[in-house]
């Protein structure tokens, strides 16, 4: 969507994956989606070096809602999660530096069950803009996806018709049937960013999933994402309770190869200093907020070869160049092998698509490690960790 915002993917914290639909504020007061929930969090993120990092969006997700709306027909909070109502929170998150974002479903009911927007869609947009929201977040639940292509641009142009700037978030091509033709091209101009796949969960083999889906519907996904229209593949889930250390420093470097949104769901609260140090990796973080936005590409499926996926992202070089095609690259090794030992990749760096006659200089983007100056035709070996990733950038060399 054309409107200004996002420019390079998002990057924030959204609740679902980590705190879901808790409720319970008696018996579990730290965890329940409360006014004090997304308080610490905007705390926490406006410290340590995530804000600084370009963290931005603190976003609730489902089951902020009051059960029904009120009198008048407006949209409420829960009054017992959210006592001081919403215009209070994001007031707050705006006073630390940060952004705010909300969740909303363009049918009856949000897939948690609370009130959705249908009937109500311009007051409820109003009433959004009212509250200093930055960021909407639309569900698909409980509406026929055949009236997506009218309701998903309605919605838009209430959004923009508020005059506030507010990033608008998308789950249309998720819930469209499958003998039914995506309309990609109409949700890019429509939204900010989409999901085309399912909720990601606290697990290696969803990432597995996630990532294969990506790359096999990469030849229609690519073209569409770019400055302010992204491909949305979900949530980070790192520093939660199930991948490995390995496995975090897959999620982000893939999600960065992928122009993917940065939206942590994690409890900052709690986070171990390895875990943090992944998130704000600032090589990464540059991969993935990369101004040209190209979304990466797999060019070596692991299937079908010795197990390790290979998947490049041109970003912008760093030395000046004449010629515009000169691109820098990202470029992400995966170990999806299960032999549990690191494995020995040996390549001529051609085979990552880097043929620049002039050659380049390689940089491992975790370690820092530099792996010096390399022509098509010469040979990197690297040892890639089970389930885990070796990252490294490219840069050419500028002839002349
Ligand atoms: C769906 C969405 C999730 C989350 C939940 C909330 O499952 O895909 O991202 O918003 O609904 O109920
Ligand atoms: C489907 C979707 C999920 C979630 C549920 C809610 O399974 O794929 O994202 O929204 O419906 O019922």
């Amino acid at each position: 969507l054309d409107n200004g915002l996002v420019l390079t993917p998002p990057m924030g914290w959204l609740s679902w994956e980590r705190f879901r639909c808790n409720t319970d504020c008696k018996n579990d007061p730290e965890n329940c989606i409360s006014e004090r929930l997304f308080m610490e969090m905007a705390e926490r993120m406006a410290k340590g070096g995530f804000k600084e990092a370009g963290y931005e969006y603190i976003i609730s997700d489902d089951c902020w809602l009051n059960k029904s709306r009120d009198a008048d027909g407006f949209l409420i909070p829960d009054p017992e999660r959210f006592p001081n109502g919403i215009k209070f929170l994001s007031d707050y998150v705006h006073s630390l530096g940060l952004k705010f974002g909300i969740y909303e479903d363009i049918g009856t009911f949000t897939c948690g069950g609370f009130p959705g927007i249908a009937g109500h869609e311009k007051q409820d947009m109003q009433t959004f803009a009212d509250w200093g929201v930055d960021y909407i977040k639309i569900d698909g639940c409980y509406k026929d996806p055949n009236t997506f292509p009218q309701v998903y641009p309605d919605v838009g142009r209430y959004i923009n018709e508020t005059g506030r700037p507010m990033v608008y978030s998308c789950e249309w091509p998720l819930y469209v049937n499958s003998n039914v033709t995506i309309p990609w091209v109409n949700i890019s101009n429509t939204c900010n960013l989409w999901r085309g796949y399912g909720d990601v969960q606290d697990d290696y083999n969803s990432l597995v999933d996630i990532a294969e889906w990506y790359a096999e519907n990469q030849d229609v996904l690519i073209p569409i994402a770019g400055p302010g229209r992204w491909n949305d593949p979900d949530m980070l889930i790192i520093g939660d309770f199930e991948l490995s250390f390995d496995q975090q420093k897959t999620q982000m470097a893939l999600w960065s190869v992928l122009a993917a949104p940065l939206l942590m769901s994690n409890d900052l609260r709690h986070l171990e200093p390895q875990f943090r140090r992944i998130l704000l990796n600032r090589n990464v973080i540059a991969v993935s907020q990369d101004k040209l936005g190209i979304q990466g590409r797999r060019i070596v499926d692991s299937l079908k070869g010795n197990g390790v996926e290979v998947w490049v992202r041109p970003i912008t070089p760093t030395a000046q160049t004449v010629d515009a095609t000169v691109f820098s690259f990202a470029v992400l090794l995966w170990s999806r092998r299960d032999d549990g030992v690191p494995f020995a990749v040996s390549n001529p760096i051609s085979a990552y698509g880097l043929t620049s006659k002039t050659g380049y200089f390689l940089r491992n983007l975790y370690t820092n490690q530099d792996y010096g100056f390399f022509r098509p035709t010469d040979v990197l070996t690297v040892r890639v960790n089970p389930s885990g990733v070796i990252f490294f950038k490219a840069t050419p060399v500028i002839a002349g």
